[in-house]
């Protein structure tokens, strides 16, 4: 019996000691991300509408260095996005890749010893897109030779960590990416650039791994 109480006392000391967001940890998330442009252009043609984006869900990682036990360092990688444009009266027209890394600063509330650590960021996001392609819609309206211009912007996020144990955390976050692309296609012999923004929220779901 008193083994097992000193058992319990030892378990209960341990658990207490969060401690996985400490200066100069590093720690490893992994899990769901999912892009929800909130897109918008002006008439894409004349007489047709605005570019629409639909969402979509890839692997995030994320990599997070603690420099004190409350400021962090973040980058974000994904596997490649794939969304599919449409306008407005046609319909689906195209696909377009994209991979969105974004560097940020971050502030963690709480100490070391905390089993959960809400945090907000504020960094720069880098989205380079490629594979931009017509569907045969758009071919078949006369439509070829798509890209879009990459973008720099400000990005903000909003998260919170919860320690299992000393390693291993779960995680959710929110992000706002300020996307903004140049549309170049052209449209018979015409060419033509619609600015647009993607401006996507992320949502990311993830389990995290203290090295
Ligand atoms: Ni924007």
């Amino acid at each position: 019996m008193k083994k097992f109480a000193v058992a319990l006392l030892a378990l209960s000391c341990f658990s207490g000691v969060a401690a996985a967001h400490e200066a100069g940890e590093f720690f490893l998330r992994a899990g769901s991300a999912t892009v929800r442009p909130t897109a918008g252009s002006g008439s894409v043609l004349p007489g047709l509408g605005s570019f629409n984006v639909n969402n979509n869900t890839q692997l995030g990682l994320t990599f997070t260095y603690m420099a004190t036990d409350n400021v962090g360092i973040e980058l974000l990688a994904a596997t490649p996005f794939r969304h599919r444009v449409g306008v407005g009266g046609v319909g689906e027209i195209a696909t377009v890749n994209h991979l969105p890394p974004s560097l940020m600063a971050q502030w963690y509330f709480g100490n070391s010893s905390s089993k959960a650590r809400p945090y907000v960021g504020v960094g720069v996001n880098y989205t380079n897109f490629f594979n931009e392609k017509f569907n045969s819609t758009g071919k078949g309206a006369g439509l070829s030779d798509l890209s879009l211009s990459d973008s720099w912007g400000v990005a903000g996020q909003v998260g919170i960590d919860y320690l299992i144990n000393r390693d291993w955390l779960i995680n959710a976050s929110l992000w706002y990416m300020d996307i903004d692309t140049d549309v170049k296609f052209k449209a018979g012999e015409e060419r033509h650039s619609v600015s647009t923004r993607i401006d996507p929220w992320v949502f990311m779901f993830s389990a995290g791994y203290r090295f």
